[in-house]
């Protein structure tokens, strides 16, 4: 089984990023946590990072069209870009919305989401730790 994990702009910047908030964990950091976590379950893991919109539409658009269930940390376009919910949409596998922050103990504007009333479920909060959780749960209960 296949699973994407997909990080929107300022991810790659985890662990110099506002490291109160996000933690000092880096994107590489990360990046080997899923991969590790994909490894104990039998899970092919691909994470991929970009701060353009259009290369995660595209993504979205590959996950559709392979069937892959996705991991979807879109940071600040969660909070407004129809494309990348219009994208999502398109997904046939689930879809998991994570954050690494509680976005609803935070600023007013991180409190709407484009994504969660399309997504399988939403993870926030747990820090990083919150990624292998939700390819834990893929692992465990996709459709597809
Ligand atoms: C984030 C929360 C968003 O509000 C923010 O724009 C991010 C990261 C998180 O992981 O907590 O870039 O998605």
């Amino acid at each position: 089984m296949k699973v994407f994990v997909l990080n929107g702009p300022n991810l790659g910047r985890l662990g110099t990023r506002e490291p109160a908030v996000y933690g000092s964990t880096t994107h590489a950091d990360l990046v080997a946590m899923c991969e590790r976590a994909g490894r104990e379950l039998g899970v092919d893991v691909e994470v991929r990072q970009t701060d353009f919109e259009g290369e995660m539409v595209q993504w979205l658009h590959e996950a559709a069209d392979r069937n892959v269930p996705v991991v979807l940390n879109a940071g600040a376009w969660t909070h407004y870009s129809v494309a990348v919910r219009d994208a999502a949409a398109q997904l046939n596998a689930d879809l998991i919305e994570l954050h690494i922050s509680n976005v609803h103990k935070r600023e007013p504007f991180r409190h709407t989401s484009y994504l969660s009333d399309i997504a399988t479920g939403v993870i926030a909060g747990l820090g990083v730790a919150g990624y292998p959780l939700a390819i834990r749960w893929l692992a465990e209960h996709a459709r597809s």
